[in-house]
């Protein structure tokens, strides 16, 4: 229905930017019919030794691609255009994951850095990409991007419609220009370049550094640690109300492999799990999962960030056919057994 209202609307309206509603709103359903298939492709993910892409690399093996180039970071900064430029020379598709990356104390910390080697990161490689001419470009974006009070669930038409909250603006603005760029970069020069916002990730291989950690490495390493010491109380940061969504890391893969494949719309895609947790019961979960039988204090002095996470995953579903599979609890387990065996 909506795709035969835009092509009313061209008919009435035969100017440039009338077509480019239409090429914005096929039915996404439709996308599914250009399937790109990765087999013998050369594929560069950058960010690709990273906690997200060590598993994007796995489940981009399975697909059989010809190469698939993991640069990093102390030979290639990609905040320069010439590594950018030599990165993605002679590739077929760019997943670009390099990022500045780390939970809500070092969001706080590191504002200026964070807004300044994101933005430069994406507009250099997705610049030279299209440069390069590659096949397909996928941006990753994230749920950071999305205003700080905006209807729950998060939809993607929603994700213009107000500042983020303030501890985590430079980082997801600066993100949210590559989605910008990448719709620019298709309208002028039909560069067919994608972008997904994944929820909050979790799973084996994430960063557990108290320095920047995410809220579910942090707390997993506290209480693993007040369990070893007997340690009486654990302290979490907040008022313990907000909440958040959660995606395993490699739902998350396989998310962007799919996409990778499948999906070629300009518009936005949220990735998530429809799983939405109070950081009060996460706390008591991962203490529960560890075996911590100690108090739970919540310093709420620390700030809460913002106030509600839960994002709406149709178009995930309609357009490249996304569903999560691993449950959190089954999620969680795996990812505390990890860090056990590592520390
Ligand atoms: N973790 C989450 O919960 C989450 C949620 C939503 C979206 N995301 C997005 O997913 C992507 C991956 O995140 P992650 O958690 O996997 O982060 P990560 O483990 O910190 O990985 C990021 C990678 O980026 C590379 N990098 C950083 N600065 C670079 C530079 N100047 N030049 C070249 N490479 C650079 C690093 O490469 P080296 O190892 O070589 O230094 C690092 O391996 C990011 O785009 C992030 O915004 C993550």
């Amino acid at each position: 229905m909506g795709y035969f209202f835009n092509l009313l609307f061209v008919f009435y309206n035969p100017k440039s930017p009338a077509i480019l509603a239409i090429t914005k709103s096929k039915p996404l359903e439709n996308q599914l019919m250009k399937a790109l298939s990765l087999k013998n492709k050369k594929i560069v993910v950058t960010g690709g030794a990273g906690f997200l892409g060590s598993h994007l690399v796995e489940e981009l093996k399975k697909e059989k691609p010809a190469s698939i180039l993991v640069p990093r970071s102390k030979e290639f900064d990609l905040r320069k255009p010439s590594a950018a430029a030599k990165v993605v020379k002679g590739s077929d598709i760019v997943i670009h994951l390099a990022a500045n990356v780390g939970g809500i104390g070092y969001n706080q910390e590191h504002p200026a850095e964070l807004f300044y080697d994101n933005l430069l990161m994406g507009t250099h490689v997705l610049h030279q990409a299209y440069k390069a001419g590659v096949k397909k470009f996928v941006g990753i974006g994230t749920i950071c991007a999305y205003p700080k009070y905006t209807p729950v669930p998060f939809k993607e038409e929603d994700l213009w419609n107000g500042y983020p909250e303030e501890t985590n603006a430079p980082y997801g603005l600066a993100k949210k220009m590559l989605l910008v760029q990448s719709q620019a970069y298709q309208d002028q020069y039909d560069f067919p370049a994608i972008y997904l916002l994944p929820t909050n990730l979790y799973g084996p291989d994430d960063n557990f550094d108290p320095a920047s950690s995410h809220v579910i490495p942090a707390l997993i390493r506290k209480f693993v640690e007040a369990q070893e010491n007997n340690a009486p109380e654990v302290t979490v940061w907040g008022t313990g109300a907000p909440t958040r969504e959660f995606l395993f890391v490699e739902d998350a893969a396989r998310a962007i492999v799919l996409a990778t494949k499948n999906y070629n719309s300009p518009e936005p895609v949220n990735l998530g799990s429809n799983f939405e947790i109070s950081i009060a019961e996460l706390a008591h979960t991962i203490g529960d999962v560890v075996g911590y039988t100690g108090k739970i204090v919540f310093d709420t002095s620390k700030p809460d960030g913002q106030p509600r996470r839960k994002i709406d995953t149709s178009r995930a579903e309609e357009g490249f056919g996304f569903v999560s599979e691993v449950t959190f609890p089954k999620g969680l387990k795996k990812t505390v057994e990890w860090y056990k065996k590592q520390s």
